[in-house]
C-alpha cells in the first residue's frame, strides 16, 4: 500500500485527479470505478477544471460507480445517478452510453447485481477503482461483517452510515434503507485502487487502516491489503492519528 500525504482537501484531491488524468494519457479508453459523497467532489472539480483548460478528451472512457440506493430513480436528485451527473458528467466528454451506476430500480435487484458485475467483466475490468472511506471503515457500502468475496450486492445501510449520509437529504428518514454495492470482492478485482481520506472524522479508520496487519472483515477497508496496487491520499487531519509516514506523489 502506498500512502500519499496531502497538506489539505484541496491537495489531497489534486492529488487524485492527477493520477486520473495520468491513466486516461497513458490509456484512454481507462475504465474508471468512480466513488460519490464528500471525499471526491474537488477530485471531479479538478477534472471538470482541467476538462475545461486543457481539453482532455473522455470519448473513450467508461465509468462504474460503487454504488447507487435502491428505490431511488435516477432522476431523483439524491441519487448517486444524479450525484454523478451534477459532479462530473456534464463536464467532460463520456458518452452518457458509456457510464455506469446499479440500477436502484431494477424489478429485481439481486439480478441487477449480477448483471452489473458481469457488465464490469465485459468492460474487461475497472483499471482504476476511487474510493473513500467509512468512520467504520466501509468501502462501497459494504459494511462490517461483509465477506471479502461478494460480488455487486444489495446491502441494509446501517444507522450510522444513514446518520451520516442524512446531512444530503432532508432527514434520515429519507435516507433509504438499502443500497446497491460493489462487493469486496468486485472491488478486489480492479486493477489499481485510489482511497482518499479527508478531515479528522476519518482519522480513526485511517489509523486503523494503516496499522492493520491482516484483513479483517469488521473493518472492511482492511481487504484492500489483500490488492497489490493500492495508494492511499489522506490530508493532514486524516493522517492525524496514524503511525505511518506518508510519502508524496
Ligand atoms: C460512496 C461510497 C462510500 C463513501 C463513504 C465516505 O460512493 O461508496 O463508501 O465513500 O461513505 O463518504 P464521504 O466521502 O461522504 O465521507
Amino acid at each position: 500500500m502506498k500512502i500519499v500525504s496531502a497538506a489539505n482537501k484541496e491537495e489531497m484531491s489534486r492529488k487524485a485527479a492527477q493520477i486520473i488524468l495520468d491513466l486516461i494519457h497513458v490509456k484512454p479508453s481507462a475504465i474508471l470505478g468512480l466513488a460519490t459523497g464528500s471525499t471526491p467532489e474537488g477530485t471531479y472539480r479538478f477534472l471538470a477544471d482541467d476538462r475545461r483548460k486543457n481539453g482532455t478528451d473522455y470519448q473513450k472512457v467508461r465509468t462504474v460507480n460503487l454504488d447507487e440506493y435502491a428505490g431511488l430513480k435516477p432522476e431523483d436528485p439524491n441519487s448517486y445517478h444524479a450525484y454523478m451527473e451534477s459532479h462530473f458528467f456534464r463536464y467532460v466528454n463520456i458518452p452518457s452510453n458509456q457510464h455506469f451506476l446499479p440500477n436502484g430500480t431494477a424489478d429485481s435487484l439481486d439480478e441487477g447485481c449480477k448483471a452489473y458485475d458481469r457488465l464490469i467483466e465485459r468492460l474487461g475490468g475497472v483499471d482504476l477503482q476511487l474510493l473513500g472511506i467509512g468512520r467504520n471503515g466501509h468501502i462501497g457500502f459494504n459494511e462490517p461483517g461483509t465477506p471479502f468475496d461478494a460480488g455487486t450486492h444489495v446491502v441494509k445501510l446501517t444507522e450510522s452510515t444513514r446518520q451520516a449520509n442524512a446531512r444530503f437529504f432532508g432527514s434520515i428518514q429519507e435516507v433509504p434503507e438499502k443500497a446497491i454495492t460493489m462487493g469486496i470482492g468486485t472491488i478486489l478485482r480492479s486493477k489499481a485502487i485510489l482511497l482518499l481520506a479527508s478531515g479528522p472524522s476519518k482519522a480513526e479508520a485511517i489509523a486503523k487502516l494503516l496499522s492493520a496487519t491482516a484483513p479483517d472483515t469488521d473493518f472492511p477497508a482492511s481487504a484492500l491489503l489483500r490488492h497489490p496496487n493500492v495508494t492511499v491520499i489522506a490530508d493532514t487531519d486524516a493522517m492525524s492519528l496514524a503511525n505511518t509516514k506518508a510519502g508524496s506523489l
